[in-house]
């Protein structure tokens, strides 16, 4: 867990230098900006019209949850989406896999609408094609950067891919840290935690645990850190790629976000709807309504 104080100066600097999320006079204009991680439109139009969502990021997992079925039936999908948020971004998600192939999509989704960000796989071509070129992701957001075509580096698990996605000219990066703390659920032993496998770059090394952070090693809270650590390295070098804090999966690391500093954070629509909640709120609620019932006489 963080200790709010080590929200840095460098970090409270580099937010200073970040776009206002709201209108001059809103309280919480500097905040961290808050997208539904969705490609529902029933779940994003009511939180958008509450105010709640100012953006928008979609996957093809998300995409075919909410029901289309081909490329058509997505392409009109996520339309409908970019209409309703205009102008504020909508991330979607590249599922071409050559570079050719991959900036023909861009093209193809950027035409989709002006508020559109091109979500680029930051790695992982080699697991679909043992023959690809491992820097597929980097050269098309290098490209698109040219083409003044924002992007949203997806995918990151650790500083390293954060840090060449911003430095080919990403406009996001986006750490999946709920990902990381299910990963480390399920296999980190305690007992047997490995030493730090930063260094260990083969590929039977991919997944050690502390691949995912520099800095302490393997911990529960690591997808966390890994967001800190990132936004640590861009603050220290004054890098203005925003970063997307991805794949939440609860209140506690809501708050770790926030602690983090953060710019942005894509929230499930599920998630979003308890953000208000708490049990001694509840029981606050019910005693309060239970005593107000004198005032209704
Ligand atoms: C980010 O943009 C991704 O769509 C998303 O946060 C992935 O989250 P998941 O781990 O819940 O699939």
């Amino acid at each position: 867990m963080f200790n709010p104080a080590q929200f840095s100066p460098a970090i409270q600097q580099r937010r200073r230098g970040m776009p206002l999320t709201h209108d001059q006079r809103h309280p919480a204009r500097a905040a961290p900006r808050i997208f539904a991680d969705s490609a529902n439109i029933r779940d994003i139009e009511p939180l958008y019209r509450a105010g709640i969502i100012n953006g928008v990021t979609t996957n093809p997992t998300l995409v075919k949850k909410a029901g289309a079925n081909s490329w058509q039936q997505a392409k009109e999908m996520l339309t409908e989406i970019l209409i309703l948020l205009a102008p504020n971004p909508v991330s979607l998600e590249l599922t071409a896999l050559t570079p050719e192939a991959m900036l023909a999509q861009a093209q193809e989704l950027a035409a989709l609408g002006s508020n559109a960000v091109i979500k680029v796989p930051v790695g992982g071509y080699r697991t679909v094609d043992t023959n690809a070129d491992p820097l597929t992701g980097l050269k098309v957001i290098r490209e698109l950067w040219q083409q003044r075509i924002h992007t949203n580096a997806t995918l990151v698990f650790n500083t390293t891919q954060a840090f060449w996605a911003a430095n080919a000219g990403a406009s996001c990066v986006s750490p999946f840290l709920g990902r990381v703390a299910d990963y480390l659920a399920k296999h980190d032993d305690e007992l047997g935690s490995p030493g730090n496998s930063l260094y260990q770059t083969g590929r039977e090394a991919r997944f050690h645990n502390t691949e995912y952070v520099a800095c302490g090693g393997s911990r529960q809270d690591s997808g966390s850190r890994l967001v800190q650590e990132i936004v640590t390295v861009f603050a220290h070098y004054d890098i203005r790629t925003e970063v997307l804090a991805a794949s939440i999966r609860n209140p506690a690391q809501l708050t770790e976000m926030l602690l983090a500093g953060a710019d942005i954070l894509t929230v499930p629509a599920a998630i979003l709807a308890g953000v208000a909640d708490h049990p001694l709120t509840d029981l606050g609620m019910q005693a309060f309504c239970a005593d107000a019932e004198v005032f209704s006489r």
